[in-house]
């Protein structure tokens, strides 16, 4: 059930002066360990799933139990694709019911970034997900060393951030000001002023990526200027090898692995505590959406000459129809178990929220599924939507 609309969660954070934590979940003992963390600390949190991790895991695996995890919780989460870098991705995130989904554009010039980020947000936001879009360029790799890209970084600039979010409609905006992806050496030094004139500018929740490894002062100071989510990855895998080189000299994959869940667990309550979250969760969750899966239902019987032939045809076709509509999740052409009576065919076809059942009608492929390939196909047509009840 507290699988939330990222936007609520973070515009409560925004509001009331602390950052929700957007962990990356890499495996099973790294969701288990970060729930438990959110769930002993009565926060809200968000589960990153970054799609450069996707050579790691297969995210139409992993993405159901992360979706599973959210929904069986007692505190508010979100879940988000971190890093999306295409279209597709973004699609393929909604279809698997994400919550949140970033567009990672900032590498390329502002008005292609502005391009795709805005495409990509309307999609999105037609599916009732949030977008955050990332403007300015956080360098490094999650999980390495950061000294190995320290040049690349590129500061955002307040000015453009404006024009970027007024046109791209991005419910929060990914900023660099001095953070780097992976592990540093030394202390990083953060622009605080250009962070200050970006919040006073946008008046949105700020979203700070390399949030591994600040000073304590410095994660106070970042919320304190607008930032309403802090993405960490790096400290969580280097508490998790840290344990796995204190097991080397065991043998067998789960003696190897054993502690990384509680390691994952007690690094992610110290960053709730130290970003403001502790406590949250009832509060978030008394002003957030929860998405609602809609069901789709069409009820229908064939005309007496339309051979088993075409009415294979039409659901084939139809289900590729259907399957180009963003938010659909699960599409189901059946017939009926009893062979008499009315309606021996249904399409039953899940869409991820309310927001997709306002629009779906609106889609050209639903136009050609329904009109062009079911309606010759099909007599006695009902159609229904449904929603799960409380
Ligand atoms: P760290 O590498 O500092 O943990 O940052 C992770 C991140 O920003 C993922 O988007």
């Amino acid at each position: 059930m507290p699988l939330v609309h990222m936007n609520d969660m973070l515009n409560h954070a925004y509001r009331h002066g602390y950052a929700v934590g957007a962990f990356a979940v890499v495996s099973l003992d790294f969701l288990e360990g970060i729930m438990d963390a959110a769930e002993e600390s009565r926060s809200p949190v968000i589960l990153n799933l970054t799609e450069s991790h996707f050579d790691y895991y297969d995210f139409d695996l992993l993405a159901p139990a992360v979706l599973a995890a959210a929904k069986r919780a007692q505190v508010p989460v979100a879940v988000h694709l971190d890093h999306g870098k295409s279209p597709d991705s973004a699609e393929r995130a909604i279809q698997a019911g994400c919550s949140g989904i970033m567009v990672d554009a900032s590498h390329l010039p502002f008005d292609q970034n502005l391009q795709f980020t805005r495409q990509t947000a309307a999609l999105a936001h037609a599916c009732g997900v949030a977008v955050e879009g990332e403007l300015g360029y956080v360098a490094g790799g999650k999980g390495e060393n950061a000294e190995k890209h320290g040049g690349e970084l590129a500061y955002t600039s307040p000015a453009e951030a404006k024009a970027f979010v007024d046109r791209t409609e991005v419910d929060c905006l990914a900023v660099s000001v001095g953070t780097v992806h992976g592990r540093m050496a030394g202390s990083v030094k953060l622009d605080f002023a250009r962070l200050g004139k970006i919040n006073e500018t946008l008046a949105i929740p700020l979203v700070i990526h390399g949030g591994s490894g600040l000073a304590d002062d410095q994660y106070r100071k970042l919320i304190a200027h607008g930032v309403a989510k802090i993405n960490c990855y790096t400290a969580l895998s280097d508490v998790a090898v840290k344990v796995i080189r204190e097991n080397a000299a065991t043998s067998g994959y789960m003696a190897l692995n054993r502690g990384v869940r509680s390691a994952v667990r007690q690094e992610v309550e110290r960053c709730i505590r130290l970003w403001g979250g502790s406590g949250r969760a009832a509060e978030v969750l008394a002003q957030c959406q929860v998405p609602k899966e809609v069901d789709h239902l069409i009820l229908y019987d064939t005309p007496a000459d339309l051979s088993d032939e075409s009415l294979a045809v039409m659901v084939r076709r139809g289900k590729d129809k259907l399957r180009a509509i963003p938010g659909v999740r699960h599409i189901f052409p059946g017939k009926a178990l009893q062979n008499e009576g009315r309606y021996q065919h249904c399409w039953l076809v899940r869409f991820t929220s309310q927001a997709v059942a306002e629009h779906y009608r609106s889609h050209p492929a639903y136009g050609e599924f329904f009109d062009k390939l079911l309606r010759p196909s099909a007599k006695d047509l009902a159609v229904f939507n449904f929603e799960e009840r409380d």
